[in-house]
């Protein structure tokens, strides 16, 4: 590892301010082209630079001992190497000491989440776009993570906006020349950098490591599971699995993770090299991206279908799991995984698993677990970000969200390979040593005796995009007068229940006491079924329409119904009380999940 060391000095340059340079808490996502015009990336990131001194807490504000250490990393997409070197410029020239790579440029999301909280980092920079298709055409995105290892808060990205709108120039790292002073820092192997800052007073160091993207991260599950019965698991002739990166990120990941520390043969893993532009596919773990995925693992159209399938999208924060022909919602997920912790995952025994979360329109079934184990359990807006202060402040360990985001409190993002990690680990802890081979309890058995034990919450998304926006609003100020009014005769009438709740759900943070409100319009029934209407938060046109059904079943003998059939009666009910179509032309949504 021999050190290239060389030397730079900072020089200033004129930039004009860019529209729209707002983040949220998935960072600041748009067109590639959007990314390439001249000084746009430099003046985004000197604005983040402008902003962290004025930010109390960031690592950055002037009262740390040491010059602050960051991580850059990214899910590998079309102008993430270019990104890269220009951001490392702009950060040599920012005060921060340290800069370490993840190989190639590669750094999952939950991986950097790891990296920044083992290390005690101020923060660190991802690139991504998470589940958005990539190339040049398609998206690009950077996101800042604070030195917790979450996506930097509405304090700090106002901030960062705030300066973005003034922002008049950039410091970079430059030769004489002003040519890139770091060309020499080969992405590609491991490495550390020294190199000297030629305009300082004092002569300041700046180091780039090239730190192997897997390592912190395989570490940590090391200590979160018991990687020797899993291997157990993994042995069994009758087991067998699929990992679907749809030429994600976590492509980057899985030969070490189940092939090298698990022992899973080299054709459990699919579509696991990292490409640019994920191979013209949507990287998004589900049932309509997913589908070949869906279909390897289906008996009928696969005879060699595998005993367990999973997916994860572009940055490998988001997962899918199935069985074979059988898939598992998010929701169930999330109630079986959290059913299971204490007694499958050595990370959650002893009493470590102490409460859970879930987003608002994610059905219930976790909240059945919680009661029956005596766990706290809290109901959140949509967005990973509510789930912090529950996780730092020790309340809930486990959350998730319908939109296929699981994770703990081990970092502080979704973590796709983390959620396949618990799910080999409940069959781990269901068959080694327990089962004979020829009779192993798989994912479908699983997910059956779980609905029989806590009942089933039959569930069902119906997405309406690119609506007019004007449209959505008025359906869902309708409702909202709906709700308001409280004569709740048609829905009652019509589904034969009592309406116990009917609000638009406000969130007050039981942490920080913060209030969100218009999160979405609920009508629960007595028997906990559920309609929830609410618009997306992430759509990029017009508008996106969002109908949560919920149904649930606590008859043992007729869980095993088809969801769709099960869900009819409400879906219907749903789409009248809201005057769906007539509101937004629509007569089907885009997407059924
Ligand atoms: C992102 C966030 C999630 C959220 C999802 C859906 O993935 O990280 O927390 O659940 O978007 O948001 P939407 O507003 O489109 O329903
Ligand atoms: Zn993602």
């Amino acid at each position: 590892m021999g050190d290239a060391a060389g030397s730079f000095v900072i020089k200033q340059f004129g930039v004009k301010p860019f529209e729209g340079q707002k983040m949220g808490t998935s960072g600041l996502r748009k067109k590639v082209k959007v990314f390439q015009q001249p000084g746009y990336i430099e003046a985004f990131v000197q604005s983040i630079f402008d902003a962290l001194p004025e930010i109390p807490g960031s690592g950055m504000d002037g009262r740390a001992q040491s010059a602050p250490v960051l991580v850059l990393g990214g899910d590998g997409r079309y102008f993430n190497r270019e990104a890269i070197r220009t951001i490392t410029r702009l950060v040599a020239a920012n005060g921060v000491g340290k800069l370490l790579i993840g190989q190639n440029g590669i750094l999952c999301t939950p991986a950097v989440s790891a990296i920044i909280r083992a290390r005690r980092l101020s923060g660190g920079i991802i690139l991504t776009a998470s589940h958005n298709p990539g190339g040049p055409n398609a998206d690009f995105g950077i996101k800042y993570n604070t030195g917790d290892g979450g996506p930097a808060p509405e304090s700090y990205t106002d901030v960062f906006y705030a300066k973005s709108q003034r922002v008049s120039g950039y410091r970079s790292a430059c030769t004489e020349s002003d040519a890139d002073p770091f060309a020499s820092v080969n992405l590609s192997r491991r490495g550390s950098y020294t190199f000297v800052d030629r305009t300082a007073a004092t002569e300041r160091r700046f180091v780039i490591e090239v730190i192997d993207s897997a390592d912190d991260y395989v570490a940590l599950f090391r200590s979160i599971f018991d990687f020797e019965r899993l291997r157990a698991l993994l042995r069994r002739p009758d087991f067998s699995m699929l990992f679907d990166s749809l030429h994600g990120v976590t492509g980057a990941y899985t030969r070490r993770i189940f092939c090298e520390e698990l022992g899973a043969p080299p054709s459990a893993l699919r579509n696991a090299t990292p490409l640019e532009d994920f191979g013209g596919g949507h990287p998004d773990p589900n049932l309509v991206y997913a589908a070949e995925l869906v279909a390897l693992c289906d008996p009928k159209q696969n005879p060699k279908a595998p005993e367990f399938g999973a997916a994860s999208d572009g940055d490998g924060d988001r997962n899918m799991i199935i069985g074979r022909g059988f898939f598992v919602t998010p929701n169930d997920s999330l109630a079986v995984i959290a059913a299971y912790a204490e007694r499958a995952i050595p990370y959650f025994a002893g009493g470590k698993l102490v409460g859970v979360a879930r987003s608002m329109p994610t059905a219930s079934s976790v909240d059945r677990v919680a009661a029956k184990h005596g766990l706290a359990c809290y109901e959140t807006p949509t967005g990973w970000k509510f789930f912090s202060s529950l996780l730092s402040s020790g309340r809930a360990q486990i959350c998730g969200e319908e939109s296929f985001g699981t994770s703990s409190d081990h970092v502080r993002e979704k973590d796709g390979i983390w959620a396949v990690l618990c799910w080999l680990s409940v069959l781990a802890y269901r068959n080694v040593d327990k089962t004979p081979v020829g009779s192993l309890v798989g994912v479908q058995q699983v997910v059956e005796e779980h609905w029989r034990e806590y009942g089933r919450n039959f569930f069902t998304r119906y997405d309406y995009e690119e609506c007019d926006a004007d449209a959505a609003h008025a359906m869902m100020q309708h409702l909202e007068e709906y709700q308001r009014r409280g004569d709740m005769s048609l829905l009652e009438r019509g589904y034969g229940d009592k309406v116990s709740v009917a609000d638009n759900f406000c969130y007050t943070d039981p942490v920080d006491g913060s209030v969100a409100r218009n999160q979405g319009i609920r009508f629960v029934f007595a028997d906990g079924s559920r309609i929830v209407f609410r618009l997306s938060g992430t759509g990029s046109m017009g508008a996106t329409i969002r109908m949560y059904i919920e149904k649930y079943e606590s008859d043992p003998s007729r869980v095993d119904q088809d969801a769709a059939t099960a869900l009819r009666g409400l879906v219907q009910l749903a789409l009248e009380v809201s005057k769906l179509p007539s509101f937004t032309g629509r007569d089907r949504p885009n997407v059924i999940t």
